[in-house]
């Protein structure tokens, strides 16, 4: 056991301080609590000591544990808070974020060269007053075909050939497909509302088609439907008008061909002056040399289309019109491969 003297408990002191300074962590300052100040502690060891010395010593030396106990108590709390700190500090220089450094740039997409031009072509006829529905992609032959004039065996449906679905149910067997064309809405709109009807239909169509820079088996259509009472050719080329103007220029003049569509009568398609040659023709590639660029086929719906969703055709006449954004967006940009569109390039993509 340690002698009790003053010098011992001021040398014991003395180094115990000088130790405290070298412990850096939780676990060197448990040590050091343990070996100095623990049951069998150097100091403790000091004071019990003194229970074998005469009064006067024990008194003075008492006094003098004590106090050292005590310094050493208040420094070991406060080595303790150093140390703490110091690993705090530490932890945050470690984690720290440097705010200044720019932020990763978050990829952000872009509509589909498609999506953008059939909302500029809707938006330009939705500005006319007609409002915007969409309908099912698989479609009965029903209203792909014979609500729209074209029954069983009537020519006209090879040009629409398409990707059947064989579906069958109690009655039967009940011919569907992949929609050749969105005019089966025209149908669908008139069987659900009456008059007056302004409607433009965007949406998908599918066809069995050999792929080439013009053909794709399924590309996109906006069809459009206008019935009321006095509609008349004038309206369509009005409002067919407006709508190339706006999509191609102020400038732009339009040329109405007859064309045939079953569903309607008279079938025309609607041409604009090339916006590339301004309709000189020579030597251009967009138009090849005609001067004109067909861009829909139209006409006023046939009476047997209005007559079969049971339209009162004394009183109602309309018109209706078919478009393909991917040909109009091949146009407006000189895009020469409908097959771009459905490739998923982002070399392409993301010109638009
Ligand atoms: N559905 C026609 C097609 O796919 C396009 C069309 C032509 C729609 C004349 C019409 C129309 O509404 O009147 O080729």
């Amino acid at each position: 056991m340690t002698q009790p003297s003053a010098d011992s408990i001021h040398s014991l002191t003395q180094r115990a301080i000088l130790q405290l300074a070298e412990a850096s962590d939780a676990e060197a300052l448990e040590q050091w609590r343990v070996a100095y100040l623990g049951r069998r502690g150097e100091l403790t060891n000091i004071l019990r000591g003194l229970s074998g010395l005469d009064m006067e010593q024990r008194r003075e030396l008492g006094a003098l544990g004590n106090r050292a106990k005590t310094e050493l108590e208040e420094r070991l709390a406060g080595r303790t808070a150093e140390v703490s700190r110091a690993q705090q500090d530490a932890a945050f220089a470690r984690d720290r974020i440097d705010v200044t450094l720019p932020g990763r740039p978050t990829i952000q997409g872009r509509l589909h060269p498609t999506t953008q031009i059939v909302r500029e072509i809707t938006d330009a006829f939705a500005g006319m007053g007609f409002s915007i529905v969409e309908g099912p992609e698989v479609e009965w032959d029903r209203y792909n075909f014979e609500m729209l004039n074209i029954p069983e065996g009537h020519p006209a449906r090879d040009m629409w050939n398409s990707l059947w679905v064989d579906y069958r149910d109690e009655g039967g067997r009940q011919p569907m497909l992949l929609r050749t064309h969105t005019s089966p809405m025209q149908a669908r709109v008139m069987e659900s509302t009456q008059p007056p009807v302004r409607v433009v239909v965007p949406g998908k169509c599918y066809r069995y088609e050999a792929t080439d820079a013009t053909h794709e088996w399924h590309f996109y259509q906006i069809e459009g439907l206008a019935v009321d009472e006095g509609i008349t050719f004038a309206d369509l080329k009005g409002t067919l008008y407006e709508f190339a103007r706006r999509l191609f220029g102020e400038e732009r003049r339009v040329r109405f061909r007859c064309d045939y569509f079953p569903f309607v009568e008279p079938g025309v398609d609607m041409s604009i002056d090339c916006f590339s040659c301004d309709g000189n023709g020579e030597g251009c590639r967009i138009c090849r040399d005609s001067g004109w660029i067909e861009i829909m086929g139209a006409g006023m719906v046939h009476p047997k289309v209005l007559a079969d969703v049971g339209y009162d055709t004394e009183k109602y006449t309309g018109f209706a019109f078919g478009v393909g954004p991917e040909r109009v967006a091949m146009l407006k940009y000189g895009i020469d491969d409908i097959r771009h569109f459905y490739s998923n390039d982002l070399r392409f993509l993301s010109q638009f």
